[in-house]
């Protein structure tokens, strides 16, 4: 057997690895906990589960999709945009769904990149935007999310040469994994570089709904002139705690979005009838659930941010997303520090170096496991952190 060298060129996939540490380590009779996956603990809101129930009875849904998407659910996502963000969107040429963010990211590098021509990927960020340009044999050029440039990439010191061979740049606001929210003006200068360099924006909007302390994030499509430069992936995933369902769309910039549909009636047969209608009750009239879950996820938040500052390390309790980016405790790095309270605490959290070069000396938190299982884990790092710091020894199990 001789698998592709492009293989050769990605490392293992950040949570496959994880997965694979748990399978482990539960084997082993050890009871762990993964704060590690960003993947939704609560049930999908059953208003959607009944709709999908009632669609799945129809034969009508069981046959071959349309790639281009059910009208229903092209309609839905118009008037969810119009509803939530005040945005425009012509159904018929403004929108196409996808098979969650992760295949419609991987397959916009398909559809606009070839060797010799190079991706901008936030540094930390979703593997994706790194792992998609190498498997097509393109690059990815990293822009480093600094904490002192509020986690946004400083578009102006992007090199000329870089600029030239990019054709794609990736941003994500509220963010993965920092869980910064978009800076003022940023979306604006994107829409400003884009142009100027004839690069396609995505803006990845999976954390959109999910927001505190008051703070509604925008789409980009928001953004004047947006449209003309950039799509926006919007993710039924995260927010509508929907990630088995595999349900996203792709909007904005109808030409952009021909390329990714050409490509994709080649690739894939589109998504199941049943769930695009499923998803439509999710749009239409699941807002309620929406917000509950905002409001789980900031107790969540608030317990771990507290627990980690009385172990000595400071974080910013972050407006959006569904985790908590941190910086390991001094002595250790990312890895170490990540192996460190699995190995004593039997708590999984992701290191930061695995986003990206930039997130060495952080480790990632999700918040999707249940408040109690929360609760023992930020215990267990917590009396794990006294002993390091020369308090008794506490160690797990
Ligand atoms: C995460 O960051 O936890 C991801 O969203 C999981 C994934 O989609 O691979």
């Amino acid at each position: 057997m001789r698998p592709s060298e492009r293989l050769d060129r990605i490392p293992p996939y950040l949570f496959a690895g994880l997965e694979k540490k748990i399978a482990e380590k539960k084997a082993a009779g050890i009871d762990v906990i993964s704060l590690g996956i960003g993947d939704p603990d609560t049930p999908t809101p059953p208003v959607v589960v009944e709709a999908l129930q009632s669609a799945v009875n129809d034969p009508g849904t069981h046959q071959y999709p349309s790639n281009r998407g059910r009208p229903e659910f092209r309609e839905a996502i118009a008037r969810f945009y119009d509803r939530r963000f005040g945005v425009t969107l012509d159904p018929d040429t403004e929108v196409i769904p996808a098979i969650g963010a992760k295949e419609c990211i991987f397959n916009l590098n398909l559809a606009f990149l070839d060797p010799g021509t190079a991706a901008l990927a936030a540094d930390p960020g979703y593997p994706v935007y790194t792992g998609g340009p190498l498997l097509v044999g393109a690059e990815p050029v990293l822009m480093p999310l600094l904490p002192e440039g509020g986690f946004a990439p400083d578009l102006d010191a992007i090199p000329e040469a870089d600029r030239e061979r990019a054709r794609l740049m990736f941003l994500n606001y509220p963010n993965n994994p920092t869980g910064a929210v978009a800076p003022d003006g940023l979306f604006e200068r994107a829409v400003e570089f884009a142009g100027a360099n004839d690069i396609l924006m995505v803006h990845d909007a999976s954390y959109t709904e999910t927001t505190y302390d008051g703070y509604v994030a925008p789409s980009f499509l928001e953004t004047p002139g947006s449209k003309d430069v950039g799509v926006e992936v919007f993710s039924l995933s995260k927010g509508y705690n929907m990630t088995g369902w595999r349900t996203a769309a792709i909007v904005g910039n109808a030409e952009a979005l021909e390329h990714y549909w050409r490509l994709k009636t080649n690739i894939d047969s589109g998504n199941f009838d049943a769930v695009q209608l499923a998803a439509v009750a999710a749009l239409d009239r699941a807002d309620s659930a929406v917000r509950e879950m905002s409001i789980v996820y900031k107790r969540r938040r608030d317990l771990v941010c507290d627990a980690l500052g009385e172990i000595g390390v400071d974080v910013e309790p972050p407006r959006g997303t569904i985790y908590v980016w941190a910086p390991v405790p001094e002595g250790y790095d990312s890895a170490s520090y990540c192996e460190h309270v699995l190995e004593e605490s039997a708590v999984v959290v992701s290191p930061g170096s695995a986003f990206g070069p930039n997130g060495e000396g952080f480790f990632r938190i999700s918040l999707t496991v249940a408040d109690e299982r929360l609760a023992e884990a930020v215990e267990r790092l917590r009396s794990r952190g006294q002993h390091d710091r020369g308090g008794p020894d506490l160690s797990y199990p």
